[in-house]
């Protein structure tokens, strides 16, 4: 079987991703297995013809095309999200349809399933035959068990394709936005005394563009707007942690990326992120802009910060988009005031809820009010504190230090007045007398005890 592999990340050869195709190569030598590195050469993908015509010549000649990729910021990064645009606006998708399609990925499984559904809105949205997918901790391949898993999801893929087994599309198509938004300019109350700033992507005359000016004018004074385009971007993290060392990145003095959030986004109250959905996500200069953030590690680089989002689509048929912005912004101090976007197709709606918006980060701003954390943040919390607390905290050596300093290893052991309680206790239950008279008896009023505390007090 002809298999060609899209390589996604922008290390090329010298990634964890290609060490994991060359272990396919080498457990598969009876299927010729041939790997591009498309995210390092997405430009040359884009400007020479020759190689893309290569490029889609393989695709064409291929009986299985794999997509294995590094997960970056919960999805994939900047310039593999670039190669999904080309097809779109080079109109070259179709070389791709009816290909079966499978999906690895690596990664340390932080929003790996959001990467995946978004890679499976690709394939689906590519018209191709999901055929296995399978997402790997980037450890998994030094163990023996892992490469048991990583040999069997290969053989399963092949088999699909063999077989002809496919399931259904996982992901309706993205509706295109016929609906023009007409804002209604009214005498609205306006938040006062607010620094606000929008950071935008839109292209003139989109809705996108007339819910960014309406948002600003919300605010009084208005909310300041920036284009990402005059940051003059000149590349998206290409993943040589060279930062790691020194918070630094390589293109720090490139272009003004660094300088825009530490002397303008760290400086206001709240930040409205305003992006159109058109690819059933942001867009690949967005990513830019947001794995570049990666020079501070796995520190929340804007911390405490309110943070609300305008976005242009139908967010409602790719939920992993709204799941996957609250693990980014909450896992901070950072509280996220909500999200609006133009889905009802109804003006007067998007007046109301860009007004309530602006009344969600005013409360949230001016009362310091930061509800509970929900499971994305939660979970995604836990799982850079273990992996920090472990091996990585050796490479990302400030991150580790900034989660000690800030007592962000909170993990439930260590505490030893509650660790002799439990053990005493689970000795305790496995007494039957005790157990019987502890689950019977005294477990549902015990649980309610802590909350009798406050209410009595209250009423005192
Ligand atoms: C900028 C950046 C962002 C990352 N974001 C995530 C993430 O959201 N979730 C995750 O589990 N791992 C994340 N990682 C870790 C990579 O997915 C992991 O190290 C991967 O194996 C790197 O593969 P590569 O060498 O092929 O690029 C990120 C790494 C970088 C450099």
């Amino acid at each position: 079987m002809k298999i060609t592999v899209l390589n996604g990340s922008p290390k090329g050869n010298l990634s964890v991703t290609d060490r994991h195709v060359q272990f396919f190569k080498l457990a598969f030598p009876d299927h010729e297995i041939e790997s591009i590195p498309i995210a390092k050469d997405f430009k040359k993908f884009e400007t020479d013809d020759g190689f893309r015509g290569e490029v889609l010549g393989k695709i064409k000649e291929s009986d299985m095309v794999l997509f294995a990729w590094p997960v970056y910021y919960m999805t994939v990064p900047a310039q593999y999200m670039r190669f999904f645009e080309l097809l779109r606006e080079l109109s070259i998708e179709h070389t791709f349809a009816g290909k079966p399609a499978a999906l690895f990925s690596t990664s340390i499984h932080y929003f790996d399933h959001t990467a995946h559904d978004y890679m499976r809105a690709q394939v689906d949205e590519l018209r191709m035959k999901f055929c296995g997918s399978l997402s790997a901790h980037m450890n998994d391949m030094t163990k023996e068990d892992g490469r048991k898993t990583l040999k069997m999801f290969m053989v399963k893929s092949i088999n699909n394709c063999v077989e002809k087994l496919f399931p259904h599309r996982q992901f309706q198509e993205f509706p295109a936005n016929k609906f023009i938004y007409k804002p209604t300019p009214e005498n609205r109350q306006k938040e006062v005394n607010l620094k606000v700033l929008i950071v935008t992507d839109h292209s003139e005359n989109t809705n996108l563009s007339a819910m960014v000016s309406s948002a600003a004018a919300v605010f009084n004074p208005p909310a300041q707007v920036v284009h990402l385009s005059s940051l003059k971007m000149v590349s998206g993290c290409i993943g040589c942690l060279k930062c790691a060392g020194d918070l630094i990145c390589r293109f720090n003095d490139k272009d003004g990326h660094r300088n825009f959030i530490e002397n303008e986004m760290k400086q206001v109250d709240a930040i409205i992120f305003a992006a159109d959905l058109k690819t059933g996500y942001f867009s690949s200069t967005w990513q830019t802009f947001i794995t570049r953030m990666f020079y501070n590690g796995h520190m929340p680089v804007l911390n405490g910060k309110c943070h609300a989002f305008l976005l242009s689509g139908a967010l409602g048929h790719r939920a992993y988009i709204r799941e996957l912005l609250e693990g980014m912004m909450l896992h901070t101090e950072s509280t996220m005031a909500g999200v609006v976007t133009d889905e009802e197709a109804n003006s007067a709606a998007i007046d109301q809820s860009i007004e309530w918006l602006s009344h969600e980060i005013s409360y949230r701003v001016k009362e310091n009010y930061k509800p509970f954390n929900t499971f994305p943040a939660v979970s995604g919390h836990k799982i850079f504190r273990d992996e920090l607390y472990g091996a990585m905290g050796i490479v990302f050596s400030h991150d580790y230090d900034f989660y000690k300093r800030n007592g962000l290893f909170d993990f439930p052991t260590g505490r030893i007045g509650f660790n002799i309680v439990k053990s005493v206790g689970r000795t305790a239950l496995k007494f039957p007398p005790l157990r019987r008279r502890f689950y019977n008896k005294e477990m549902m009023t015990g649980m309610l005890r802590p909350y009798e505390k406050v209410i009595s007090k209250m009423k005192k």
